[in-house]
């Protein structure tokens, strides 16, 4: 089977409710919380995704006992320090930032070494971050030019840290967190904001830990746990996968869309203030709080009228994901659209600013980039009429999706590779596409 898509037409009007996938965050964190619990955690609605079953191989690994069907997933939790360590395991994060990060910070106390490796794409991401905080633990990783392969070795006799996160990393942020559940005395970790998933588990699951929020800063403290409880839980609909249909019907004409249950949590909804502000008439409904999390249906309608934005820095990790197609709506409003200090985007599955230059550039779109920053030139009146190849992207699941719907919102030939991509993320993506257009 090709292992590209074709898409030469724009999308008709669609008035639909849809329900995309778990959210991926959470479903990684659930699967990583349950292998250290003591006892039987099912999940719903986890998201079966390549990045979620590479967490389910890697707890595999070390003995965990894990059942997974269509419509639930079981994990046998051994407990907190029930991981069964055998000599010589090789861990593959695949294409998972967010495993290969947070595993490490739970590998703090491995007594032997262990591999942690990767697919091409993130074997060029940043493991240096990590591996600095956690050395001073007391683990020792070896690390390949700051990245992967990497090797950690841990320690029984951790000493707890002062930690600052300035890059508004979650997966930093957690990792650390879990290195300091297992660390006697108390981590501190002052954390630039960022989703905040790890902190609401520990919360509900009764763990030591204190988080006092300040403006720009949460400050964290964590203590030694002494035993993790069972986490019955189900996943909420993830934002970011919502995301690529916010902003297709939000491009499209006469058009409207419900999706269902989607983790609305504050630290996740940077694309919706930013595109409200953009002109964006976009509502929650049904909201309610679940375990920590915050969840609600999504209401958007086409928008006549988008106006440029000059986004504000702090929205950045609370976007972070979701600015590839944010960018879109950027390309059709009226004015010049800059977005600043995101220089992490280029450290994501791919060099994401710099695809997002080359995609709007192919669409006829001027913009104006630096490492860290992006200017987009808007042209409301935007339609493509040409014909658009996308590849040799690092098979990065946003830049695919979001492709995908450029091409459907502004018209043009495309041929988009690597459609595989979205096993990453969103398998069932293509599916909710065709049925939308039903
Ligand atoms: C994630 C955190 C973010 C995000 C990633 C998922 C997480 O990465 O981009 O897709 O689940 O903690 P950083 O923490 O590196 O910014």
């Amino acid at each position: 089977m090709s292992n590209f898509i074709k898409i030469n037409n724009k999308i008709n009007n669609f008035n639909k409710t849809i329900t995309v996938p778990g959210d991926k965050s959470l479903s990684i964190r659930w699967v990583l919380f349950s292998s250290m619990a003591l006892g039987n955690s099912k999940a719903l609605n986890l998201l079966l995704s390549d990045d979620v079953l590479a967490a389910i191989k890697t707890v595999k690994k070390f003995g965990i006992n894990v059942k997974l069907n269509k419509k639930s997933c079981t994990i046998y939790g051994n407990g907190l320090y029930g991981y069964n360590y055998k000599k010589n395991i090789i861990i593959n994060a695949e294409n998972s930032g967010t495993l290969g990060r947070l595993i490490m910070g739970i590998l703090i106390d491995t007594p032997h070494k262990i591999k942690i490796i990767g697919d091409k794409s993130l074997s060029r991401r940043d493991f240096y971050r990590i591996a600095e905080p956690l050395n001073k633990f007391g683990a020792k990783i070896n690390l390949t030019k700051n990245g992967l392969p990497l090797t950690i070795e841990g320690n029984k006799n951790l000493s707890p840290i002062r930690y600052l996160e300035h890059r508004g990393s979650a997966q930093c942020k957690s990792s650390v967190i879990f290195a300091g559940l297992k660390t006697k005395g108390r981590t501190f970790i002052k954390a630039k904001k960022s989703r905040n998933h790890t902190e609401l588990l520990c919360k509900h699951l009764n763990l030591p830990i204190k988080v006092n929020e300040t403006k720009n800063y949460d400050l964290i403290e964590v203590s030694k746990a002494k035993k993790i409880k069972p986490l019955n839980y189900k996943i909420p609909s993830d934002i970011s996968s919502a995301a690529f249909f916010i902003v297709l019907t939000a491009l499209s004409d006469n058009s409207e869309l419900l999706i269902k249950n989607v983790n609305i949590n504050p630290s996740r909804i940077g694309i919706i203030t930013i595109l409200k502000k953009m002109g964006v008439n976009i509502k929650f409904k049904n909201k309610k709080k679940y375990k920590g999390e915050t969840i609600a249906n999504i209401f958007v309608n086409s928008s006549k009228k988008l106006k440029a934005i000059n986004c504000p820095k702090k929205f950045n990790s609370l976007a972070i994901d979701e600015f590839l197609v944010i960018f879109l709506i950027a390309a059709k409003s009226n004015g010049i659209s800059y977005f600043k200090d995101i220089s992490e985007l280029n450290k994501k599955e791919s060099p994401r600013l710099k695809w997002a230059s080359k995609i709007l550039n192919k669409i006829g779109i001027k913009t104006i980039s630096t490492e860290s920053s992006i200017k987009i030139f808007g042209n409301p009146n935007l339609r493509v009429n040409k014909r658009i190849e996308i590849k040799g992207y690092l098979k990065d699941h946003r830049v695919f999706m979001t492709s995908v719907i450029a091409a459907l919102a502004f018209g043009g030939t495309w041929f988009i590779h690597d459609k595989d991509s979205i096993r990453t993320s969103f398998p069932t993506f293509l599916s909710i596409i065709k049925n939308l257009s039903k």
